[in-house]
């Protein structure tokens, strides 16, 4: 997994999702659009489920694969219900935010998330962070502060008028979701020596399951206007980079490359304050600029304290989060970014 590929989905998935959330025309629905993304993360995960068992020697088909390996354990699929219901809620808020919040903004308010994986990792898997880190979470959060009153409010947008603090409000609540999500997925993952792909197939499966109940909600809609009304190119685009993003999510766990995940977030927020300025207009000003500043050192930061204690360090998606078993890979992931 290249840096390139992180940065570039980590930005382009910011960017195009504001963009489709205030662009002129019919605007298409979220709920359908989470849905869309889980299912084409589980027809993904299904060949490489179907990959994995071919390496493996296997030679049953991709029906008596799922049969066997994804049903064949009911308790894990239960388990995942937890991840599966959080990640719903999460990438509903996702859009939500998306509509009230710059790209440049949103970026910058999600790496909470960082705090919440922390404090997770902390409470539920009992890992103890070192000082660097627990710094780092403080800078995290006094550089979230400054963005958040940085008083840049969005234009109008195709869903109304734009509500900065509703959007806040929308992050945070993504923040503690993504944090505990990653950390309970973790639990589940440690907890048997199930494939990632396996997992990955039943988290989609249940995934799909439940977004399905947000698209109940806007049933009306659906059934008058259709599923995919509002689907165009760009749409297409969000979706395709929202599964990917996931998969990558996936990959992150299942190497604990967490170190290159923090360069590459940093890049991208970057790219996207700057694709944000040209693009939309997005105003800067002081405060959103040393706001700035205090999220990209805390990520930074964060990574680095990781590199240094990788057997402490949580490993379920916070930006400098490092597993011990792959501590080495880890640090030549560091050395990696850093050419
Ligand atoms: O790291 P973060 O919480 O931001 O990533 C969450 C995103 O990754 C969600 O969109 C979730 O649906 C996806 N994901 C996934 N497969 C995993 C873990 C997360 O698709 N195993």
């Amino acid at each position: 997994m290249s840096l390139g590929v992180l940065v570039l989905q980590n930005s382009m998935l910011a960017l195009t999702m504001r963009y489709s959330r205030t662009m002129d025309g019919p605007m298409y629905l979220a709920s359908t659009a989470v849905v869309v993304a889980e299912a084409i993360k589980f027809v993904v995960s299904c060949v490489l489920l179907l990959m994995e068992e071919a390496n493996a020697g296997g030679s049953a088909s991709i029906v008596g694969v799922v049969h066997a390996r994804v049903f064949g354990d009911p308790f894990g699929l239960l388990r995942l219900m937890v991840p599966a219901a959080l990640y719903t809620v999460q990438n509903n808020l996702a859009y939500f935010a998306m509509s009230h919040l710059e790209a440049a903004t949103y970026q910058l308010l999600y790496q909470l998330k960082i705090l919440t994986t922390a404090l997770c990792s902390v409470i539920l898997l009992s890992k103890s962070l070192s000082g660097v880190q627990w710094f780092a979470l403080c800078v995290l959060s006094a550089g979230v502060g400054l963005v958040q009153t940085a008083n840049t409010a969005p234009a109008p947008d195709a869903d109304g008028p734009s509500n900065s603090f509703v959007g806040f409000v929308a992050v945070l609540a993504a923040c503690c979701s993504s944090g505990l999500a990653g950390v309970y997925f973790e639990l589940v993952l440690k907890g048997s020596k199930t494939s990632l792909w396996v997992r990955n197939v039943q988290l989609s499966l249940i995934g799909i399951v439940f977004s399905m109940v947000p698209v109940m909600k806007d049933q009306e809609r659906v059934t008058a206007l259709g599923f995919f009304y509002g689907y165009n190119s760009v749409v297409w685009a969000v979706v395709l980079l929202q599964a990917l993003g996931g998969l990558l999510v996936a990959l992150v766990v299942k190497f604990a490359d967490n170190i290159l995940k923090g360069f590459a977030t940093s890049i991208s927020i970057i790219v996207s304050c700057v694709c944000s300025y040209f693009l939309f207009n997005f105003v800067v000003n002081t405060r959103f600029v040393l706001g700035a500043g205090c999220v990209l050192y805390a990520v930074f930061l964060y990574s680095s304290g990781a590199k240094k204690a990788p057997s402490n360090a949580p490993s379920s998606g916070g930006a400098g989060a490092t597993s011990p078993s792959n501590a080495t890979k880890a640090g030549a992931m560091g050395k990696d970014v850093a050419k």
